[in-house]
């Protein structure tokens, strides 16, 4: 079995790099990490693909003149560790429209919200302030739009009285860990592909 060489593209803790390399330690997983990318040097998250012997690359954002000159130097990386597919897990960088086209159907993002609802930063004050009762998390397509791309797979909590960010935030994490391999899996196998703006699922 050829596996998807799979790149996570992260800025911060890394939580979510940590549950995709776990899953992929089972050789019969569709897809291996094959490249972290951070572009913050500290990112805490480096540590677990230093651990876990992955290359981890540094592309810091700034210096570039633009924003597709830094998606540049991304796909520069990604093009000669040949990746397959783009997780973006915690990458707190809007990509280029370039990016995105050159990439169409092979980089997936997971949004702690059951999208549409609460697109951007702050999401589990938007979901408290806005009352709902069931919260979540969702994996979907990277398009040009925000937040925005086909869904691929969603995981709901509910939100408990007494709920605040940061304990909404716990809850839904502990279903992202386990809805992000499961993504990637249907990706990596061609389960699930990109067909205009739909995910479609075989
Ligand atoms: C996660 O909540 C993810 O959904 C969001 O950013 C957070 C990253 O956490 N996009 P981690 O770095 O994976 O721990």
């Amino acid at each position: 079995m050829t596996r998807a060489r799979t790149a996570v593209l992260i800025s911060g803790r890394g939580s979510n790099l940590k549950a995709l390399i776990d899953a992929c330690r089972d050789p019969k997983f569709p897809a291996e990490i094959s490249l972290v990318i951070s572009n913050i040097a500290g990112a805490g998250g480096l540590d677990y693909a230093r651990t876990a012997n992955i290359p981890a690359k540094i592309v810091s954002h700034r210096g570039h003149a633009s924003r597709e000159d830094f998606d540049r130097a991304l796909d520069a990386e990604l093009e000669e560790a040949n990746i397959d597919i783009v997780c973006l897990a915690g990458f707190m960088r809007i990509l280029s429209d370039w990016f995105v086209r050159r990439w169409e159907g092979r980089v997936i993002n997971i949004h702690p919200s059951l999208l549409p609802a609460f697109k951007g930063l702050n999401v589990h004050q938007q979901a408290l302030d806005a009352g709902v009762r069931i919260a979540g998390c969702t994996v979907h397509f990277v398009v040009p739009e925000l937040d925005s791309g086909p869904i691929i797979a969603q995981a709901s909590v509910p939100v408990l009285p007494g709920d605040d960010a940061d304990a909404l935030a716990a809850r839904i994490l502990i279903e992202e860990h386990k809805l992000y391999p499961a993504a990637l899996k249907l990706l990596a196998a061609g389960k699930v592909k990109l067909a205009g703006d739909k995910a479609v699922f075989a």
